[in-house]
This record gives C-alpha cells, structure tokens and sequence, in this order.
C-alpha cells in the first residue's frame, strides 16, 4: 500500500492518482472477504466511529455504520432531531463534544458547503487527532459517493481487476441536475483524475457552461493539482449524442428541494428530454452501464422498467460496493497503522 496522507476526507481535488488506487485497492479487498460466516475484521477494535447528519440519509448514512461495525470499530449514530441542536447547541459545539467523548472519525453530512471543512480546521487548531469525512455538504463535495461510483465503473470495465486505470480513456456521461449535485463535483474530480473523459448533458438552467471548466484550475485555497492529466470535460445539450458518445451514463437526481427559482418546472418535459429508459439506449450502439447515486426519482430521472434491469441498471451494485469503499476510508483514517499487512 502506498503513502496516506489523508487524516481528513474532504474534498476529491485533493487526491492524487495514487490516492485513487490506495482506496479501490483496498475496497477490492473488503469486497473479496466472505459474507457469510465471521464477518467482522478485528481492525478498528476500541476505534469510535460518530455520524453526524444534519440532512438526511438513507445509503450514505446506514453504509458508514455497516462499514464502521465490520471493521469492529465502535459507533455513535446522532440524529439531529432529538439532539440538543434544537435547544440551541452550535454545529460545531455538537462536534466538539463527541470529540470530548472520544470519537476516532467524524462523518459529517450538512446542507451547508464547508461544515466538515470548518470542523476540520477546529480540531488541526485545537491539535486534536480526530478525522473529519465529509458525508456531503451542500452542492459541494461527496466524496465516498464519488469513490463509489469509480469502484462501480471500475469493477463494469474490468472485474478481474477493478483499478483507476481502467477508466483510462473511457467517455463517461453525467446527465441532470448537475448546478445542485455535490456527487457530480465529486465525480468530476475523481473520473478526470482517472484519466477518463466526461461528457455533462441537461439544460442550461440545471448545468451552466462554466461546467466545462470545473477541473481546469483547483479549488480555492487548494494551491496545486495533486493529478498531472486529467481527462477532458464537454458539454452536450442532446441527450442523443451524450449517449452515443458514451461507455457508461451516471444520471443524477432532480433536487426539487434546492430547485429555489424554479429552474425546472415541468417534470414530464424532463424526462421526454433527459429521462433515461430502454428506448433511449437503443441510441447506442453498445451496450453502456447506467449508474444513478439515488434516491431515484421514478419517471423523471429513469424509467421504472429500466430500473429494474439489473443488467443495465448498476443502483444496486453501487449501494454494496459502497460498503466496501467506506471500510476502506475508514480504515485509512483510523487505523492505528493502516499501512499493516491486515488479510
Ligand atoms: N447517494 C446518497 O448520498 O444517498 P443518501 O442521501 O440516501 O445518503
């Protein structure tokens, strides 16, 4: 295993190639072990795992704690809504006391970008040892959910070694709501650091042209790109053509309730242009993966047919490697030395 640098998980830009490598390896590993019989690994044993979300979660959340429990580690589940943030308690001053009550990891999912960030920055000051991943924030960063659906497409294209390179070269369609989605930045980090090309389709209300120059320079206060030569990113308004061009399609969720100034008001339109369904990957002239982050939309963002086609349709795939991909990270942050030969 190479290098980790990472004590916290925050942002996607951040990660060199090696990075990349570093997790899907290490996930394809958690992934091998049996399921069946003694699940647990002893690897975390006495580590505390705390999630804190303040938005909801279904995936993210419940994967977290599955991938914290496998490892042994020990976890605190907070939930927003009978917690003492109604009484009043800051965002932060919640955080800090279940540093105080020991916690190794803090997964952090907020509606507010740079939350995690801002908890990160407090405990480097204070020279606590605690770990901050991000479990997305705002319309920022996601980024276990990016490394997920690189371990999906990597695993699509080539199962018997499932690694970054395999993204090499490949053209790789995000599709939707791309202005609100924290996982499509994530994925532009992570599949342009792989070396693949993307192609952003959706109206220009949902996906602004500056899209086309996400990669082009690293976010603010990040001085230097960790990744050499990164793939291109273009922007194709016809669904058609972002199809044709395509070796896999990740659509992406209408997020009605960030949709503020309505910028999309008539859903049936949506789907008759951006909706994903069999007849439209008839378009294609190979058969292409379809990925979706989820919670899906029925009808809008995939036809319910389509969704059930599990030679196609990757959700479910996505959901289990999930698990494999945060016993990885967790694993990298917390172990006492993650560099130990464990299996
Ligand atoms: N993909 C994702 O983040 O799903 P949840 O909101 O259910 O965690």
């Amino acid at each position: 295993m190479t290098n980790w640098n990472h004590r916290h998980i925050l942002d996607l830009a951040t990660f060199s190639f090696e990075d990349f490598t570093t997790v899907l390896e290490l996930a394809n590993r958690f992934k091998s072990l049996p399921n069946k019989g003694t699940r647990k690994l002893p690897v975390l044993q006495g580590r505390l795992i705390t999630t804190l979300f303040f938005e909801p979660s279904t995936r993210t959340r419940s994967s977290f704690e599955l991938a914290a429990k496998l490892l042994s580690a020990d976890v605190i589940s907070f939930a927003v809504s009978n917690s003492s943030i109604s009484k009043g308690e800051s965002v932060l001053d919640t955080a800090m006391t279940y540093v105080a009550m020991g916690a190794d990891a803090l997964i952090i999912r907020h509606d507010s970008t740079s939350v995690p960030e801002i908890i990160a920055n407090a405990l480097d000051e204070k020279g606590l040892k605690t770990s901050v991943l991000n479990a997305g924030d705002g319309l920022h960063s996601h980024p276990s959910q990016g490394l997920l659906d690189l371990f999906t497409l990597a695993n699509y294209f080539c199962p018997e070694e499932p690694l970054p390179s395999s993204l090499c070269g490949k053209s790789i369609a995000i599709v939707g709501d791309i202005l609100h989605s924290r996982v499509a930045r994530s994925n532009l980090w992570a599949l342009t650091g792989c070396g693949a090309n993307v192609i952003l389709c959706g109206p220009p209300s949902l996906l602004p042209e500056e899209f086309e120059a996400f990669v082009d320079s690293p976010p603010p206060g990040q001085n230097k790109d960790p990744i050499k030569k990164r793939g291109k990113i273009k922007i194709e308004r016809s669904l058609k053509k972002a199809l044709q061009a395509a070796d896999a399609v990740m659509t992406l969720r209408i997020q009605k309730e960030r949709m503020n100034q309505n910028l999309l008001t008539d859903f049936d339109r949506y789907y008759f242009d951006y909706g994903i369904s069999h007849e439209k990957l008839k378009w294609c002239d190979k058969k292409i993966a379809l990925l979706h982050p989820g919670p899906v939309n029925r009808g809008i963002e995939i036809s319910s047919e389509l969704m059930q086609d599990s030679s196609i349709c990757m959700i479910d795939k996505q959901v289990s490697n999930g698990i494999s991909i945060r016993m990885a990270l967790l694993y990298l942050i917390t172990a006492i030395n993650p560099s130990q030969k464990i299996f």
